[in-house]
């Protein structure tokens, strides 16, 4: 949760118009009671993306994107909650309270931004370097390798000079002291040899954060060398799991994917062939920190990677981690290139993206490498390679999406559907996921499916709420904002109920706000955005939320029962007067008129 408290934050999200603000991003044009415009979140060329100023919300209608100001800046700049309020404030003219911070978490603010200045003037250092008399041969390095001086303007390329401490003779004429030095690991101190620079007589990549900040460096030899490219340690504002070469302009793309590769040399050059979405994770396999910010994106992925046996090993461990945090994954082959870089200039931006195009499966990339290991010519192993297919099958739980990879599978390696299936099926029966009784279908899908409609019932009845307020008193002596079992949805009816018990006009916009993460914030916009349709009869609709009304109750009472003591009396009795008062309920003629 935010650390500010609610006044203040509603004080500054009330001071920020939702539409001027939005307006700084997006060319919006009123319609009816809304403006319209390009959604910035995905790519279209017509506007689903709405901003409601009745609500101070705004909602796309193609991809969900939705929440009040505050999502906005923090989906559109990748703020976190703290820097977006921050931000409004500014723009409003609002003083926020001085955050008391302990002496310790002010020294340790303290020196993470003398860090950020460290590299920054390091890489300004690098930079003018790289376009002076000393950084000729490696201007020609870049020029060899085929960089614009636009591109390398744009990924801020230098040059470290030949002598190894020049950098740290410069930094200190700055100011900064050996300790702050150090700590930055560009500078290294030794008891007899004085201070060395990390990185001397290299071509230089300053390695941005999301926000544009410079964290690191790394370094490459021109030509031949080793260790080809030296990278800065992790110090407190790099972490290597979390840093995503070139994110800082990838996640401004309009495409549907990023591309996801090996080097800074790929994410340059894609760049420079017009792939505004590539990104590469640093001399570091990816992370489920990686995946995690990819995840906040909304993108799938296309692997990249090196073509030879070092960079498909690499995919295939990256493959599970992108699957698990729900990234869509596909693989895209360079072959006979090694990496995009030599493919773009071998065969052009045009080709790689037929490329594209034709991007791979993840499961079927798997299952074609998983082959190689199997002598298809010997019955046995045959037999083996598809039993393993199969038990790699399995770890789908939709029956549905088992069926396509079976049928994926069986089309590309010829054999029966049936028979494949009923291997799936045989070895799910061994291994206890599927039962014989229930073909396929195991006993966790069924649960997840209930608690989904579930969630279902209870948004419908607060989206009902939001819209059609006269129901509330109808409804309020039968229903507490517990019952709303579901996720963030105890908190919306919370607020919601306390703004109809005042008799307040509905305020949706501070609602959103009292949520810190940018999937909450979009679940409440779904809730105030969603329209009610379909039921034309007023007896229709009262059914509805009747309906609806005790199916939420009744679960809600179910889990009161399961988390009962035996020996509470109290509770036991709370169970039996919420059973009569179901039955009432049932009952219960809602009146709409
Ligand atoms: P180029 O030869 O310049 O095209 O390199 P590349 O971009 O094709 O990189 P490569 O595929 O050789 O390596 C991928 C990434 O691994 C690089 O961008 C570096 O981050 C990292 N890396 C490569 N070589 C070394 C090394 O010798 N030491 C360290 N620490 N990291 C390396
Ligand atoms: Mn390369």
């Amino acid at each position: 949760m935010p650390y500010y408290d609610n006044d203040i934050i509603e004080e500054v999200r009330s001071r920020n118009d939702i539409v001027d603000v939005i307006s700084q991003y997006v060319h919006l044009q009123k319609k009816g009671s809304s403006y319209f415009g390009l959604c910035p979140f995905h790519n279209e060329k017509t506007g689903s993306f709405s901003v409601t100023p009745s609500k101070q919300m705004y909602y796309c209608f193609g991809c969900g994107a939705g929440g009040n100001v505050f999502t906005f800046l923090m989906e559109y700049e990748n703020f976190t909650f703290s820097e977006a309020m921050e931000a409004l404030a500014d723009r409003a003219g609002v003083e926020l309270p001085k955050q008391e911070m302990s002496s310790q978490a002010r020294q340790e603010a303290d020196r993470r931004s003398r860090l950020f200045e460290i590299n920054k003037e390091a890489a300004k250092y690098f930079y003018s370097l790289l376009r002076s008399e000393k950084g000729k041969q490696a201007y020609a390095y870049f020029t060899k390798r085929e960089l614009s001086p636009e591109t390398m303007q744009k990924f801020g390329l230098g040059y470290s000079d030949k002598y190894s401490d020049d950098l740290y003779r410069y930094l200190r004429s700055k100011g900064y002291e050996d300790e702050l030095l150090k700590d930055s690991g560009l500078v290294t101190m030794d008891e007899r040899r004085g201070a060395h620079d990390k990185f001397w007589n290299r071509a230089m990549f300053p390695i941005m954060d999301a926000n544009n900040k410079v964290v690191a460096f790394g370094g490459r030899v021109m030509g031949d060398g080793e260790p080809k490219y030296l990278n800065s340690p992790e110090t407190m504002i790099f972490n290597k799991s979390r840093t995503l070469y070139g994110l800082h302009l990838a996640r401004r793309t309009k495409m549907p994917q990023f591309i996801l590769c090996e080097g800074y040399m790929d994410v340059i050059a894609l760049h420079q062939a017009g792939f505004d979405n590539a990104i590469a994770s640093l001399g570091t396999a990816l992370t489920s920190g990686h995946a995690n910010m990819i995840k906040r994106y909304g993108k799938d992925v296309y692997l990249s990677y090196d073509s030879d046996g070092a960079g498909t090993k690499a995919a295939l461990r990256a493959i599970p981690i992108l699957k698990e945090a729900g990234i869509t994954c596909k693989v895209i082959n360079m072959k006979p290139y090694k990496d995009p870089d030599e493919f773009i200039k071998a065969l052009g931006a045009e080709e790689y993206q037929r490329r594209i195009d034709e991007a791979e499966n993840s499961f079927m990339f798997t299952i074609r490498i998983l082959e190689q290991d199997y002598d298809m010519s010997d019955p046995e192993s045959k037999t083996a390679f598809y039993q393993e297919v199969a038990r790699r099958i399995l770890e789908f739980p939709e029956e549905l999406e088992r069926n396509n990879y079976i049928e994926a599978i069986a089309s590309h390696y010829q054999v029966g559907f049936e028979q494949m299936r009923q291997m799936v099926h045989h070895l799910g029966t061994k291994v206890g996921i599927v039962s014989e009784r229930q073909p396929l279908k195991s006993g966790i899908q069924k649960k997840r499916t209930r608690e989904d409609g579930m969630m279902q019932s209870q948004r419908l009845l607060l989206t009902w709420l939001v819209e059609r307020p006269e129901i509330y008193p109808k409804i309020a002596a039968y229903i507490e904002p517990a019952d709303f079992t579901e996720g963030i949805y105890a908190t919306v009816a919370q607020e919601l109920f306390a703004q109809f018990a005042a008799g307040e006009a509905l305020n949706p916009a501070r609602i959103v706000s009292m949520f810190s993460q940018e999937d909450e914030q979009r679940q409440v916009a779904e809730i105030f955005n969603t329209s009610v349709d379909g039921m034309e009869r007023e007896a229709d609709w009262e059914k509805a939320i009747k309906e609806t009304l005790i199916r939420i109750k009744q679960s809600s009472m179910e889990r009161k029962r399961q988390n009962l003591d035996a020996t509470d009396m109290d509770g036991l009795k709370q169970i039996i007067e919420d059973k009569r008062r179901l039955q009432e309920m049932e009952k219960l003629h809602i009146s709409l008129n």
